[in-house]
């Protein structure tokens, strides 16, 4: 099989923060490359992993241009064959991806199905980050053994206030509980200091969407979170 990959799963380190391109104008086509680089130059230039997840339209030519991460938003559960409309594992290899958010609050996935598609994503060589919108939902995941589990309470997804602020209860908790696993924290993420408090209480990443791709000044905001993010490797 060949693969258009850009041998970034190889960067895939801890911390990592996950910027999810979700179908965000400011984060489509050109404006997705654009959004991409900026990430890839504020990864290199502290040092940190910085990992993006575009639309899959996208993939291809994001992969081809950045040599940062690139996670699909998901996959289906099913290989090469009568499969109209899926999308399948091996053809995000192809494009470039190295791995592929699954179970996002806003493409669920049944607990039996995602156990499969770990699977899959095996066969594929994906990192996989599992979502979860409680850390009992997050446990059972943990139990499948994907790479990360992404803990985000649904209310604070695309809000202001931040997972952090509002519910570091949660993150402790989800740290605490989750065993073997490493947790990643997201909604509502804004701010240097929601990164700070999440980590601080054990988070190994951050999944944040609109903190990035809304911003007037993204590259502004990476940086912030990028140095925070030093100082917890
Ligand atoms: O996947 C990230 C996510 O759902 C959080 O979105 O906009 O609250 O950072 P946001």
């Amino acid at each position: 099989m060949q693969y258009t990959q850009n041998n970034a799963l190889e960067q895939v380190r801890f911390p990592i923060l996950i910027t999810n391109f979700k179908a965000y104008q400011s984060a489509t086509g050109i404006k997705a490359l654009e959004l991409a680089k900026i990430h890839e130059e504020v990864a290199k230039e502290y040092g940190v992993c910085l990992a993006v997840a575009p639309q899959a339209t996208d993939i291809w030519m994001i992969a081809s241009q950045v040599e940062i991460p690139v996670f699909a938003h998901h996959f289906d559960c099913v290989t090469h064959g009568q499969f109209t409309g899926h999308i399948v594992p091996e053809a995000l290899k192809m494009a470039g991806a190295d791995g592929s958010l699954l179970n996002h609050a806003e493409k669920r996935v049944p607990f039996t199905v995602i156990a499969d598609s770990l699977n899959r994503a095996a066969e594929v060589g994906f990192f996989t980050c599992v979502c979860a919108a409680t850390v009992e939902e997050g446990k059972n995941i943990a139990a499948l053994k994907p790479n990360a589990v992404a803990i985000e309470p649904l209310e604070l997804i695309g809000g202001d206030i931040s997972v952090s602020t509002a519910n570091p209860e949660i993150i402790r908790r989800a740290v605490a509980e989750i065993k073997g696993v490493p947790v990643i924290i997201g909604a509502g993420i804004k701010t240097g200091e929601d990164v700070r408090v999440a980590l601080s209480l054990g988070a190994r990443g951050i999944l944040v969407a609109s903190g990035v791709t809304k911003a007037a000044d993204p590259r502004a905001v990476l940086v912030e979170f990028a140095k925070i993010m030093k100082e917890f490797i």
